[in-house]
């Protein structure tokens, strides 16, 4: 039998998830770090197990969970979120606990009975609900759709422990499980803010304006995913304002693909007359970065300005790709956008991105600057233009 790496993260309270070392796609989401889907058990008095694992690793967590307390003993099972990389155990586990109540939200209870075929009763809890297990409380808070409609969080406020689900979470896998055990990971956290979080930026500032209110204080947080805050939590959480208010969102982003070096040429010159003007200025091209840096870059742009060439009447796939990623993600409130592109034929492409911005209520910069064939000398001197433009608005 394996002897499972089971941490003792705070008196009594145990993380029985599990490191997922080779994962490098999680639903779309580039994660070349891997990642954790964190669980924990609680034993002595009556035993409390919060959230499970993704499926393929359900042998290994409930023989952590089985390391710690006998199963039948556990007497309270708390579901904070029901998206597959949490409750893919919950079947297998729910049968191993038949004298333990299980909590959860009531879009989470409707869930979990839409994803697996059970028969057992789930106890609905609210905001403000309270479980009393033994000597310990938890307090419970709805965060609907942080991250899905289903989602909350639980607090014991005795200890100070807040178990936030995918709130403060990143996908990285490691041995270590606390803050002050690394360099605090606030660029894997913003990643992960970027790719899962950023369509709810105002459920995010909502929970963290009603955490106060609540008399949510934590001196510990536990994500599902990645390490454990104790050492930095008013950064990460000064963070996560930012991150949601689109304070952190400065200088332009230009992002383009080329088909033969036309767009390309204009995207270059863009950013050095973005640059010469004193700009902060990334500049991606979209084949060659992931989308999970993509958008990333974009959570800390206030300007993003889209390059794409013209096929067949309409713009290049791979920036149709992104913006159909970004379609969800919807990082267009309060950032400013621009398109820009090359045509030989007919054009298309940046009439495609304009009515996508528009469709959208994205706010345009500047009208577009095309160029057919090679951008000359009349083209660059537009993209001066445009970058002034863009310095006068965001410079
Ligand atoms: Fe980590 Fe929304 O699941």
């Amino acid at each position: 039998m394996t002897n499972y790496h089971i941490t003792e993260i705070a008196d009594r309270i145990h993380w029985v998830g599990v490191v997922d070392w080779n994962l490098r796609d999680f639903h779309g989401f580039t994660t070349s770090k891997g990642g954790t889907y964190n669980a924990f058990v609680m034993d002595g008095g009556e035993p409390v197990l919060i959230d499970t694992v993704k499926a393929p690793f359900k042998d290994a967590f409930l023989e952590k969970v089985r390391s710690v307390v006998d199963l039948r003993k556990i007497k309270h099972f708390i579901v904070n979120h029901i998206e597959p990389d949490h409750s893919g155990s919950f079947p297998a586990t729910m049968e191993l606990l038949p004298n333990a109540t299980i909590y959860a939200s009531e879009n989470a209870r409707a869930g979990l009975h839409r994803y697996y075929d059970f028969d057992r009763k789930i106890r609905v809890v609210k905001t403000g609900e309270t479980l009393k297990a033994g000597n310990r409380i938890f307090q419970f808070v709805e965060t609907p759709m942080a991250h899905w409609p289903d989602s909350m969080i639980s607090y014991m406020p005795e200890e100070r422990v807040l178990f936030s689900s995918d709130i403060f979470g990143q996908l990285i896998a490691m041995s270590e499980r606390f803050d002050d055990e690394i360099d605090p990971p606030y660029d894997d956290a913003a990643l992960y803010y970027a790719n899962i979080i950023f369509p709810f930026n105002h459920v995010v500032l909502k929970t963290l304006g009603l955490l106060p209110k609540l008399k949510i204080a934590p001196e510990l947080i536990l994500p599902d995913h990645g390490i454990f805050w104790r050492k930095h939590i008013g950064d990460i959480v000064d963070r996560y304002r930012s991150w949601a208010s689109g304070e952190c969102a400065q200088g332009a982003l230009i992002l383009y693909d080329s088909m033969w070096g036309s767009t390309e040429i204009m995207a270059n010159g863009l950013y050095d007359a973005l640059v010469n003007r004193g700009l902060k200025v990334r500049k991606l091209h979209i084949r060659s970065n992931p989308f999970s840096r993509i958008v990333t870059e974009i959570l800390f742009s206030k300007a993003v300005l889209i390059g794409t060439p013209t096929i067949n009447n309409t713009l290049f796939p791979t920036v149709g790709h992104v913006l159909i990623y970004l379609q969800g993600l919807n990082p267009g409130p309060g950032r400013l956008w621009g398109t820009f592109g090359s045509y030989g034929w007919g054009g298309g492409g940046v009439e495609y991105v304009t009515r996508w911005f528009k469709e959208n209520q994205y706010e345009i910069i500047h009208p577009p600057v095309e160029a057919r064939f090679r951008p000359k000398a009349d083209i660059l001197k537009d993209l001066e233009a445009y970058a002034d433009a863009v310095s006068k608005r965001i410079g």
